[in-house]
């Protein structure tokens, strides 16, 4: 073929490109052309049949050929599929000024409702929400939090492991706690550091109080000069403002937590009767978090001196929380997903109860 031939067929190449009214057209277009029995890839396989001489010359000619049509192909493609994004946009869109139906309208969850106020609570107090993930490495879930291989209180937490593993050979795990959030924080931020986390934490346990997924808020204060003191009235100014109460009766119990020392579980005053609970009232106590000054190991394993700073950390159970405030009896009830039971429990989008 010569070269005014070929120059032909990149005018026909051209005309059916510029033809080709959507993809499906272009792609025949390219498959007519460039595809494996396609016009240029015929005259491409000629050229090793050519005396070496010609070879050359025509070889370079095709090969140019075969550049504009693809360079002019491509070109149109972006043209089209640009074309195509703005019709499936066009004809998919919302008019979002239409007034919600009511029959279809969906609530908030109990538990992020729950996870709204405490957020706003600790923020009006300084605290600053981060978020961490949900498989971690057994260095932030763990060993970083002064659980050393094979120390029982692993025991305690019911992990999930994952089949990977890091490059220590440890699986990751789901994490189990909250309390990992601190040790990604403090290592990236160092001190002061002053943060609640929200998320999902993972055991191995089901019954009718216990989830194997459930929730959990996390609190840490990291400081020059911080003490059992500033803990105490940052939870009872939260369990005040959380349960809408001026003074909630809350009593500290000694307790163990590898990452805080002194730690301590935290009880609320109620009054327990028949199917019923009072917050705020009563002499009976029930349990709702943990709490403690951070350990000097954690400090250290996240590169901040204890010397120079010491830290407050606490622990909360949302659905606790929020069965507490809400009159929610069944925890299971929050992972079922009924519709129904959304209906009562659910808040309205817009603020007021549903
Ligand atoms: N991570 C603990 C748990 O899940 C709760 C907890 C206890 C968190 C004491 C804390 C703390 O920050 O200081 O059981």
């Amino acid at each position: 073929m010569s070269a005014d031939n070929l120059s032909q067929l990149k005018q026909d190449a051209e005309a059916a490109i510029a033809g080709a009214s959507d993809l499906a057209a272009l792609d025949d277009v390219r498959v007519a052309y460039l595809g494996k029995s396609g016009s240029i890839s015929a005259q491409m396989k000629k050229v090793g049949g050519l005396p070496p001489e010609e070879r050359k010359t025509f070889g370079a000619e095709v090969n140019a050929l075969r550049n504009a049509v693809t360079e002019v192909l491509e070109a149109r493609k972006l043209l089209l599929e640009k074309e195509a994004l703005a019709q499936k946009l066009a004809s998919e869109a919302l008019d979002m000024s239409l007034p919600a139906r009511p029959e279809v309208q969906g609530s908030i969850h109990p538990i992020s409702h729950v996870i709204e106020e405490i957020e706003v609570i600790f923020a009006e107090m300084g605290f600053m929400a981060v978020a961490g993930p949900d498989v971690e490495s057994d260095w932030n879930n763990f060993e970083a939090l002064n659980f050393p291989a094979n120390h029982p209180a692993r025991e305690m937490q019911d992990t999930f492991f994952m089949e990977a593993a890091d490059d220590e050979g440890k699986p990751y795990v789901l994490r189990t706690h909250t309390s990992s959030v601190q040790i990604r924080h403090m290592t990236e931020h160092g001190a002061p550091s002053r943060i609640i986390c929200h998320g999902r934490t993972y055991r191995c346990d089901s019954d009718q109080t216990h989830s194997p997924m459930f929730h959990q808020v996390e609190g840490l204060v990291i400081e020059k000069r911080v003490h059992m003191g500033h803990l105490k009235w940052t939870l009872q100014s939260f369990l005040n403002r959380f349960f809408e109460q001026d003074d909630i009766p809350i009593r500290f119990r000694p307790s163990f937590f590898p990452f805080v020392e002194p730690g301590a579980e935290v009880d609320i005053g109620c009054t327990k009767g028949q199917g019923t609970l009072k917050i705020g009232a009563g002499d009976d106590w029930l349990e709702i978090l943990g709490c403690g000054m951070v350990h000097p190991n954690v400090l250290k394993s996240c590169g901040i001196d204890p010397k120079e700073y010491q830290g407050f950390a606490f622990g909360i159970g949302i659905e606790r929380l929020a069965m507490l405030k809400y009159g929610v009896s069944d925890l299971r009830t929050f992972f079922e997903g009924d519709v129904r039971w959304l209906e009562h429990y659910g808040f309205a989008p817009l603020g007021e109860a549903a």
